[in-house]
């Protein structure tokens, strides 16, 4: 069977075909600078969404201190990447099904060792990882709150970095913060904006206005606008009934859908990255903790 696959730039390339590289997933890093903006219930409900778009996603839950997608979907990862990479339990085994047809790796510990793998853990994870290159269209990370070592590391690895950020000063601090760092190590020349937790459209654009304002003024990185996601009493019922929101007929889950449409269909990186998709994640990743 042929599969057409897209490109990071949304070029159709045939993976088939010798001539095109394998380009493996997308990879797309979920990050804020500030916690609670709704970072993990993002990545869950466009994990979901990207599949009802035939798209099949991986999430890597690369909250390393909290195992957050776990608790949302009310799914217990038996195994980690740790486990993969010292127990050597198969990276399939490590995959866990999600609803909608998604599927779960949590990080555990397993990144922060990546700095000091032997040769045989090295080849290892190339192996497992290679995997799941053939398993997978998108890998969406979760990150953590904050801009730490690992969140900035998850971020320069990443195809596309998608920012969170809340109609709230403290929230467009941060993820101007954030914005700064990413243009201060040159990790991007894009940062794609979504503004969460919004009550209008007008308020959602008078929110990206001020970043872009700010970034225009001073930084280089572009602040692309991808979309928003109203406030909506759905999203902690469904939290609470730990139940991805997606799969309710409500606003949030439009706005979701929209952004998803918005990732698969328009161009979104327009910087020529020589290490692309998933084994270049993993090469960054590799440079990067050490
Ligand atoms: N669009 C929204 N509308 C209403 N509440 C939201 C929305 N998005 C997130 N929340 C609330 O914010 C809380 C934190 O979301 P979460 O995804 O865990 O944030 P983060 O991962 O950034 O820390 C959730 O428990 C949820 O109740
Ligand atoms: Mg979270």
């Amino acid at each position: 069977m042929r599969i057409i696959k897209h490109n990071t730039f949304n070029e159709p390339v045939d993976r088939d075909s010798e001539a095109v590289p394998a380009w493996g997933p997308r990879v797309l890093t979920i990050t804020s600078g500030k916690g609670g903006v709704g970072k993990t219930n993002l990545s869950v409900n466009l994990a979901i969404a990207l599949t009802q778009l035939k798209q099949r996603v991986i999430i890597f839950d690369a909250d390393l201190g909290l195992a957050n997608v776990d608790v949302l979907l009310g799914v217990t990862p038996p195994f980690n990447l740790y486990d993969h990479l010292y127990k050597g339990i198969p990276i399939e085994d490590v995959l866990t099904p999600g609803p909608g047809g998604i599927r779960i790796i949590s990080g555990g510990s397993g990144f922060l060792e990546l700095a000091c793998l032997t040769s045989q853990q090295h080849s290892r994870l190339l192996e497992g990882l290679n995997k799941l290159n053939e398993l997978a269209d998108f890998i969406i990370i979760d990150t953590g709150a904050g801009i730490s070592k690992e969140v900035l590391a998850f971020c320069a690895a990443a195809d596309e970095v998608l920012v969170v950020v809340a109609p709230e000063p403290t929230s467009l601090a941060d993820a101007y913060g954030l914005i700064k760092v990413i243009d201060r190590f040159k990790l991007h020349r894009d940062a794609y904006l979504i503004v969460n937790q919004s009550h209008s459209e007008g308020e959602s654009l008078d929110t990206v206005n001020r970043l872009r304002v700010l970034a225009g003024k001073y930084l280089s990185v572009k602040v692309n606008y991808l979309g928003d996601i109203r406030f909506d009493p759905c999203v902690s019922q469904a939290v609470k009934k730990q139940q991805p929101f997606l799969l309710y007929n409500c606003a949030a889950a439009a706005g979701v859908k929209k952004i998803a449409h918005a990732i698969l269909h328009k161009t979104m990186a327009t910087e020529q990255q020589t290490e692309q998709g998933l084994p270049g994640f993993i090469s960054k990743l590799g440079r990067l903790f050490r």
